[in-house]
């Protein structure tokens, strides 16, 4: 029989949650959910990196509980929380800032893309982010952590953190070294304005992206308007990848409807755009709309939203405070 999962993952709370963190992160969650121990956090901290409006801050916190909700995560059976009502996460990013190395984080390709040309205006928090997510996963002694393609790089410096740390102090297999889990079939949903770049909430155009809270007739907008070219669809993979607007939309129709690629490129092989996109349409209605819709709903009770987070945050505390007071003890702090 194989061991069961410890899963920790995280989302932050900074608004208009879309169809790339579904596909690459919330339904896996759901599925991980039915056979292990799960903890997902809304990672508060790591959203403060950059400024962020405190009253939206507070109502993007309960949006983010209520995705998780909606998607299908289950309070009573997984830990929900926010980050920052364990204390513990904090203190262990500070350890891992003494573990870690610069020459690592130089390396992260996040922060280059999030801090721009202008390095130096940069919050610390920023760039020291990989540390802090590092410290989530590992005060869990988490095994497994479900996230999308763009946080592998994250995921590898916290193998590196958890490696060094065993070793620098002799506490062999104290921290466990994490398995990144990242779908295989769609790893990455790409903008629908471009094909190169991934779906992101800071994206400025709206229609770059399906948000959870879309409503159907916007669904059918976006994806009309979604690019596309002048060639007709073709069975060829090759062919494909040098069209990556046009494989994206394949590529989330084959994972909405369960199907491979493959399948997915025989039904549309030979046909107009506008057959793929109202396929594509009926089934991101179909999925998204009862999402968004049941988080609406959530929405209006925020006392329930706030007890789920209040309840999970208990749990996270007790599994915390053990780990920090071996973790102090290991390092020499009283
Ligand atoms: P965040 O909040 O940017 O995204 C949440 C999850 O959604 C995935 N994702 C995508 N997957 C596929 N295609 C996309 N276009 C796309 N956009 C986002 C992300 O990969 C992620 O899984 N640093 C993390 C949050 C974090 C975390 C952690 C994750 C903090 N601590 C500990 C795991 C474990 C982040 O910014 O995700």
């Amino acid at each position: 029989m194989s061991k069961k999962k410890l899963v920790f993952s995280g989302v932050q709370p900074t608004g208009n949650l879309h169809l790339g963190n579904y596909l690459g992160a919330l339904k896996n969650f759901v599925n991980l959910q039915k056979d292990n121990e799960c903890i997902f956090c809304v990672v508060d901290l790591h959203a403060i990196t950059v400024f962020q409006d405190p009253v939206e801050l507070k109502n993007n916190i309960l949006e983010t509980v209520a995705a998780f909700v909606a998607a299908g995560l289950d309070h009573n059976k997984s830990i929900i929380f926010n980050q920052s009502s364990v204390s513990g996460h904090s203190e262990l990013a500070w350890i891992f800032n003494c573990v870690a190395r610069i020459g690592w984080l130089n390396r992260m390709t996040q922060f280059k893309e999030k801090a721009g040309k202008d390095k130096e205006k940069a919050s610390v928090g920023l760039y020291i982010y990989p540390n802090l997510m590092a410290a989530d996963i590992l005060l869990y002694k988490s095994s497994h952590v479900p996230v999308g393609a763009d946080q592998k790089q994250h995921l590898e410096l916290c193998r590196d953190i958890a490696q060094k740390f065993n070793n620098d102090f002799g506490a062999a297999n104290f921290f466990p070294v994490p398995e990144p889990l990242i779908s295989n079939t769609i790893s990455r949903v790409m903008s629908l304005r471009d094909g190169l770049k991934k779906m992101s909430k800071s994206e400025e155009s709206d229609f770059s992206r399906i948000n959870l809270k879309d409503d159907a007739d916007l669904i059918v907008q976006k994806i009309k308007k979604a690019k596309t070219d002048s060639a007709s669809i073709s069975d060829n993979l090759e062919d494909l990848n040098k069209r990556p607007e046009v494989l994206n939309l394949i590529n989330i129709y084959a994972e909405l409807s369960g199907i491979s690629l493959q399948n997915a490129l025989k039904e549309f092989a030979g046909k107009d755009f506008s057959h793929l996109k109202n396929k594509l349409a009926e089934i991101l209605v179909a999925t998204i709309c009862p999402i968004g819709n049941k988080m609406k709903e959530l929405l209006k009770d925020t006392k329930s939203l706030e007890n789920i987070l209040n309840k999970g945050s208990e749990k996270a505390r007790k599994i915390a405070e053990n780990t920090i007071k071996e973790t102090k003890k290991i390092v020499g702090l009283f």
